[in-house]
């Protein structure tokens, strides 16, 4: 008997619930279709940012501008720039070139902030044959005369407006930066998102003493990161009704087997897949699968959410025993 892997992620059927996250494997449908051969249940392309879009719409209006007659008359002709149909560009040429190679489902990404006509943008990749769309809300708040509740109220905005202008199914990338991740969640939900992808990373840069300068190198992860995602999960899993996508830290099968176990739908893997190639999934694939397998398992459907917080009446409370035990326990040599 074959343990089944299948699972159901924003109302996608996949195959496997490994998922080859947003990152420059996309870049090249090559490696993408290698690491769907080797068992890669979907695919989420790299991002295209609000801030390409946008500039996009410049250029665009300033090239009209400069081409047409810019009197008052011929300005009334102009679209307005916030529903400007833009360009569908490279992206939408990747997008296409993806789904011919590959025949599991694409997952285009969006980045972005702030509501705007660039979030119009969805409305492309759909028609491009995106199954369905993250919508990362990567930002370092910066302003302190912006309050939390204003920064979400921004947020929720732009999943919104994205929601609304396509059919297909959104999943919203945030940060584990919330004073309550599971009340934003909601809020995420009741904005129409049909699922949450956990954690971004907070790309920190670091201080160069030689050259005196900052650091912007970027370090792939390492599965000391996971801890913070599998916790979220087993939180999240028996509270909200949207599907559940791990991202960070998960480099192994046993890595995706407890995302699997806290109530992950689908476990992405980005830096794993850039430091041993695309066919590092199936290595990923064979553990999950063995581990299932070895602790009785049917299925990874079977296995999902056993160790969320389900059966934990006050998770507040549990949370602040914890704690304080794991600090008590510490014992000095
Ligand atoms: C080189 C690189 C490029 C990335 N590009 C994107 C991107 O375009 N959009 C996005 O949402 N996340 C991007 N990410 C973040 C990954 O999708 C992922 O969330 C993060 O790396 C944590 O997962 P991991 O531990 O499997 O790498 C990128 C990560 C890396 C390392």
């Amino acid at each position: 008997m074959s343990t089944d892997l299948t699972t159901r992620w924003l109302g996608l059927e996949l195959e496997c619930p490994l998922v080859v996250g947003a990152g420059p494997l996309s870049k090249d449908p090559k490696l993408l279709g290698e690491a769907v051969s080797a068992g890669a249940g979907a695919v989420v392309m790299y991002s295209l940012f609000e801030e390409q879009i946008t500039a996009e719409q410049m250029a665009a209006h300033r090239f009209i501008d400069a081409r047409v007659d810019t009197s008052a008359e011929a300005h009334s002709f102009m679209p307005d720039s916030d529903v400007f149909s833009m360009d569908a560009g490279p992206y939408l040429r990747q997008l296409e070139r993806i789904r011919e190679r590959v025949k599991v489902p694409v997952v285009a990404s969006l980045n972005g902030t702030t509501p705007g006509g660039w979030t119009n943008y969805a409305k492309q990749l759909e028609g491009a044959g995106a199954s369905a769309l993250e919508l990362n809300l990567y930002e370092v708040v910066t302003s302190p005369d912006e309050s939390g509740e204003a920064v979400e109220k921004r947020q929720l905005e732009v999943v919104s407006a994205v929601v609304k202008s396509i059919d297909i199914p959104v999943a919203v990338k945030i940060s584990p930066f919330y004073a309550s991740v599971p009340a934003f969640v909601r809020r995420l939900e009741l904005a129409g998102a049909r699922g949450v992808t956990l954690f971004n990373r907070f790309y920190q840069p670091d201080i160069d003493l030689e050259n005196l300068d900052v650091d912007r190198t970027l370090h792939l992860s390492t599965p000391t990161e996971l801890p913070l995602r599998l916790h979220a999960l087993a939180l999240l899993s028996p509270n909200t009704g949207l599907s559940l996508a791990c991202t960070g830290g998960v480099h192994t099968g046993l890595g995706a087997a407890k995302a699997i176990l806290s109530g992950a739908h689908a476990v992405q893997l980005t830096s794993a897949l850039l430091a041993k190639g695309p066919r590092h999934i199936g290595v990923v694939r064979e553990e999950l699968l063995h581990w299932l397998e070895e602790k009785g398992y049917e299925s990874s459907a079977e296995a999902r959410g056993i160790l969320d917080f389900s059966s934990a009446p006050d998770s507040h409370a549990w949370e602040r025993v914890n704690y304080a035990r794991m600090l008590d326990g510490w014992t000095l040599d």
